[in-house]
């Protein structure tokens, strides 16, 4: 199927559960507002903020209310393009498979579109939210689907019957969006230890313990899990990797990281995942840092550079990964104050203050990954004085 066709594909069966593309938010916003009620708003932002506590209840009334006929269309049209992007990965990924099942499908918006495509493949959707799955079956019905069927169930409370041989789990398995993830060993590295104790307290955290048990247990021998989740930083990506790779699940091919507009925010998600089980993989688990968009370090322009009349811009900022390696090349380091902590939230902190190259420099790095480093002339060392003390006692 040619992409273009896909494309068309896909844009029509969105169309048909009233999905609106917008390329602008005040466009989605002024639909919004011209569709819901100012109570429906209130009542939807308010259940919004119930499901982050991440009680099971909460979530499952959330989901519920998303899948009110009058609501679905406005909050999913947010998300028009990760079904785009999603939907064109996953189609051509079931194959030839004979069955399918889509773990946490939802009200069913790409089960749907993927069985319409695949006529010959049966379709399971499976989810825990019961307005979401009414939904899904009275959408497949006037579709007239019969290679689909929609099923209320929670994986985390009862076993799961079946055999498939694609799973497709794509925002649905690491559910607890706030939840950090693994630290690093330290605050000198990306590396996380290999501490059994801390990787299934993450599992248990996040419930991908239950969740990837019960997934890989259903998965038919030589069968493939098309996984798509909100793993995109290092602390949440290592320990999910791992949490497949513990598994037997190995990946079919490189991991895609993906780049999606929402309302308001542009994603970086995923990475998008094709794993199965006990192959032995051509293809190795990353878990060094993505390559950034730091500024490399050039000595020569530094110095041929005027001093900015702007006061207040460094000579060189550095927010990236590959801040650490700017900063472990400085040459003839010389340390002035430095101070190392464990953060309230368990995290450590080391922030250093020193001079190297003539000039004077501030270096912060912590073990969620975060680093910092900024250069500025030995004359303006008083801003950096203030940055050193404003990140101490924040
Ligand atoms: C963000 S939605 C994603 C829906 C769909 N997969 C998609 O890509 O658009 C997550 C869904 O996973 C479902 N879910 C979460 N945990 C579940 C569980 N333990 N068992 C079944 N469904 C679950 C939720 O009810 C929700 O509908």
């Amino acid at each position: 199927m040619s992409t273009d066709s896909l494309h068309d594909q896909l844009y029509a069966h969105l169309a048909q559960w009233g999905l609106r593309s917008f390329s602008s938010d005040a466009d989605y916003f002024a639909w919004q507002r011209a569709t819901l009620s100012a109570a429906e708003l209130n009542r939807l932002n308010a259940q919004v903020e119930r499901k982050r506590s991440g009680d099971r209840q909460d979530e499952i009334a959330f989901y519920d209310l998303t899948a009110e006929l009058h609501i679905l269309p406005v909050l999913y049209s947010q998300r028009y393009e990760y079904f785009m992007e999603i939907g064109r990965r996953v189609l051509p990924r079931i194959g030839a498979a004979t069955t399918v099942l889509d773990y946490g499908c939802g009200v069913g918006i790409l089960t749907t579109f993927y069985a319409r495509r695949c006529p010959e493949t049966q379709f399971v959707g499976i989810d825990r939210s019961p307005g979401s799955i009414a939904v899904a079956q009275s959408k497949a019905h006037a579709l007239g689907l019969p290679n689909v069927r929609f099923e209320c169930r929670d994986v985390e409370v009862e076993v799961l019957r079946g055999s498939y041989d694609r799973i497709i789990a794509t925002h649905a398995l690491v559910q607890a969006e706030q939840d950090p993830g693994m630290p690093s060993r330290d605050w000198t590295t990306f590396e996380r230890a290999r501490d059994e104790q801390q990787q299934a307290a993450f599992e248990q955290r996040t419930g991908i313990d239950v969740r990837l048990d019960q997934l890989s247990e259903a998965l038919s021998p030589g069968g493939c899990m098309v996984i798509f989740e909100k793993t995109r930083q290092l602390a949440r990506l290592v320990p999910f990797q791992r949490a497949l790779a513990r598994r037997g699940l190995q990946l079919v091919e490189p991991p895609e990281p993906i780049r999606y507009r929402l309302v308001e925010e542009v994603a970086d998600d995923g990475p998008f995942y094709v794993v199965q089980k006990g192959s032995a993989s051509p293809f190795a688990w990353n878990e060094a840092p993505e390559p950034d968009e730091g500024v490399p370090f050039n000595r020569a322009m530094l110095r041929s550079v005027p001093h900015d009349p702007d006061p207040d811009i460094p000579l060189y900022e550095n927010h990236w990964p590959s801040a650490q390696q700017v900063w472990g090349s400085l040459v003839g380091r010389l340390v002035q104050q430095e101070e190392t902590r464990r953060e309230p939230d368990g995290r450590q902190l080391h922030v250093e203050l020193g001079s190297a190259e003539g000039l004077v420099y501030l270096y912060c790095a912590n073990t969620f990954d975060q680093r910092q480093l900024i250069l500025v002339e030995g004359s303006r060392k008083g801003m950096l004085d203030s940055y050193y003390r404003e990140i101490l006692s924040s």
